[in-house]
């Protein structure tokens, strides 16, 4: 399962409430059932549902579970097996003394189902989840009835990704958990404690939490936490504070999440850059933990992403090549492996991502460090799995970001990628310090002028609602822009369920102008006409190639531009920033156009169809 949701808890209070609240928090992981188990008088009581999880609550509303302190619940994205209330978590063994969720997909489980079905046992799923709760009920007597020992030898046996939890009806005090390339943090309180593959899930009642490493098994009662690796040998586990509140996590009066988070950005992008240059006006960046030396004898930085976070790198190339002269090389994650990259310990991998968790992405930092990469991640979720692999990190203070469509996490991480190209010029001597500290001036200022943005958002939200009927929206952009209106159209696509495009400018001409029709809206990031002059000109040209052919032009131009005004059919103002600049506010208006858009054809724009926030297996 790309991105599932996965709860547990063990201590004095209601299980069910704790588990379903941690649930609500998770659920934007995957929304296509949801689930919860718990434990009662040495039975385990399961209620279960297809759907959201608004639907599992209705079911609890008519079909009580009895009060107890120990339970699991899990948010399903669904691969093996539909969404229906036999896939969805938890699952049974056939003697109904062991239950499990699960995130991540069991490679080798028709195998196990077959040696499982050739045994007599009946499975009641299509899922790969179940074969381990019937292989975990068939372990735990030959453990001695132990349950972490159950879970290690059953992990021995698995193949792929997981995140599995399990409780024992025989054991009410007790959750177990393992952890192979998927994620899961503990949340230590007191007198309680949980499991879950985010903070978000108990960061109401703990901040206290503790990384799990890479085949990991946890054994968890409200007084102990026990950590071994598979073979049984206790280890140590970095504990961590969770440095923002619930509140962070909830809509906060907004109506979405996006809209929040997309207000959040301002801030998002100063929190980023705060205590970044120092007193001497240096870019300071010590807890990169990255040798200076070793900075300056790369050859070329290769960047590996996905989605928003590999167009946030497409910005960052744009930059970094400029500010250092080293050749950048952006790739998306899921091709780079398969393609055998020219990487060694001459180039710096950055990978990008806000989760940390993405698996494309994972495997593409692991076999860059197989060449012999040094690696750098610049992501947003402190204790996840790509900074805790990476040589080394960079993060993002973007907060939480819980809606599906990526807003504050793109900017705050071209700021981080920029910050990481600009110490490369210092650490390189590629740049003068004042060029530095101008440029970092700059950034600086952005959060203000992204601000500015935020307050006149009425003309883009007016205009996505007059186009809201539109089969198909072109986005163009030249230079930066381009990857602009990259991010543009995937925000688009993703919530609005509707055929977007990004190109660059120039190419149109070369085969995608042949999309253009009557009435085919258009929406062009024009570049500064004080950054690079011919820049703006070129794309006055495009505009007037799809003009021409009846497209509707939107051009996202900045303040005093007078020019576009008659090349374009509506102008979107943004303030006047240096060409590198431009995308931290280009892009605002365009997720405000998705977002709006989204709601004004009826969708769901936290939840769209099919997503998960970011995808955990490849
Ligand atoms: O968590 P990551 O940054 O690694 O996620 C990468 C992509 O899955 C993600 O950016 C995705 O494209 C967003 N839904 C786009 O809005």
């Amino acid at each position: 399962m790309p991105m599932c949701g996965i709860v547990g808890y063990v201590g004095q209070k209601q299980a069910l409430e704790i588990i379903v609240a941690g649930l609500r928090r998770l659920e934007y992981r995957g929304y296509d059932s949801a689930g919860v188990a718990v434990i009662s008088e040495g039975e385990l009581e399961v209620r279960k549902k297809a759907g959201k999880l608004a639907n599992l609550e209705s079911l609890l509303g008519t079909d009580p579970l009895p009060a107890s302190t120990t339970g699991i619940g899990h948010t399903r994205w669904a691969t093996h097996g539909g969404p229906t209330d036999s896939n969805a978590h938890p699952h049974l063994s056939e003697d109904r003394s062991v239950a499990v969720i699960h995130n991540g997909i069991i490679e080798n489980f028709s195998e196990l189902r077959d040696e499982l079905t050739a045994s007599g046992v009946l499975l009641a799923s299509e899922t790969d989840t179940e074969v381990v709760a019937h292989l975990l009920a068939q372990a735990i007597p030959v453990a001695n009835g132990d349950l972490p020992e159950a879970m290690r030898r059953v992990c021995r046996r698995l193949e792929g990704a997981f995140t599995l939890v399990a409780i024992d009806r025989a054991q009410p005090d007790l959750v177990v958990a393992a952890r192979r390339n998927s994620p899961l943090v503990v949340g230590v309180g007191q007198g309680e404690n949980f499991l879950a593959s985010d903070v978000a899930a108990f960061v109401d009642h703990t901040r206290e939490a503790l990384e799990l490493g890479q085949d990991q098994v946890v054994a968890m009662t409200a007084h102990e936490i026990l950590v071994t690796d598979f073979d049984g040998a206790p280890v140590e586990v970095k504990p961590f504070h969770v440095d923002w509140d619930a509140s962070a996590a909830e809509k906060g009066g907004y109506e979405l999440f996006m809209l929040k988070e997309i207000a959040e950005q301002p801030k998002a992008v100063a929190d980023s850059l705060r205590g970044r240059m120092n007193k001497e006006s240096r870019i300071q960046l010590d807890e990169m933990h990255m040798d200076e030396g070793l900075l300056r004898s790369i050859n070329k930085v290769v960047v590996i992403a996905c989605g928003t976070a590999a167009n946030a790198g497409m910005v960052a190339k744009y930059a970094i090549e400029h500010w250092t002269r080293l050749p950048v090389e952006v790739e998306l994650a899921s091709e780079f492996r398969y393609r055998d990259p020219i990487v060694g310990p001459d180039s710096l991998v950055i990978a990008i991502s806000q989760s940390g968790e993405t698996m494309d992405t994972l495997m593409a930092l692991r076999h860059a460090k197989a060449q012999g990469a040094r690696t750098l991640a610049i992501c947003n979720t402190v204790g996840s799995t790509i900074p805790r692999e990476s040589d080394a990190v960079l993060y993002t203070y973007a907060g939480p970001e819980i809606a599906v469509a990526s807003t504050k996490a793109f900017l705050t991480q071209i700021i981080a990628a920029y910050l990481v190209g600009l110490y490369l010029a210092q650490v390189r001597g590629t740049m003068f310090e004042d060029e530095i500290r101008a440029v970092f001036t700059e950034l600086h200022g952005m959060p203000e002028k992204v601000d500015r943005v935020l307050d006149t958002t009425e003309p883009v939200r007016a205009l996505a609602r007059d186009l809201s009927a539109a089969t198909s929206v072109l986005f163009l952009g030249r230079h930066v822009g381009y990857p602009v209106a990259l991010e543009g159209a995937l925000k688009l696509k993703e919530l609005a369920y509707m055929h977007a495009e990004g190109f660059a400018a120039g190419e149109l001409k070369h085969g995608p102008i042949a999309l253009i029709e009557e009435g085919v809206p258009v929406i062009v990031v024009v570049p500064s006409p004080k950054g690079r002059a011919i820049l703006h000109d070129k794309i006055v040209s495009n505009i007037q190639e799809v003009r021409a052919r009846g497209a509707v032009v939107i051009a996202i131009a900045e303040e005093g531009d007078e020019t576009i005004a008659k090349h374009a059919d509506h102008v979107i103002r943004i303030p006047a920033v240096p060409t590198l600049m431009q995308p931290l506010v280009a892009t605002v208006p365009l997720q405000v156009f998705a977002c709006e858009m989204a709601t004004a054809r009826g969708l769901d724009v936290d939840q769209p169809r099919n997503l998960a926030k970011s995808v955990t297996v490849e």
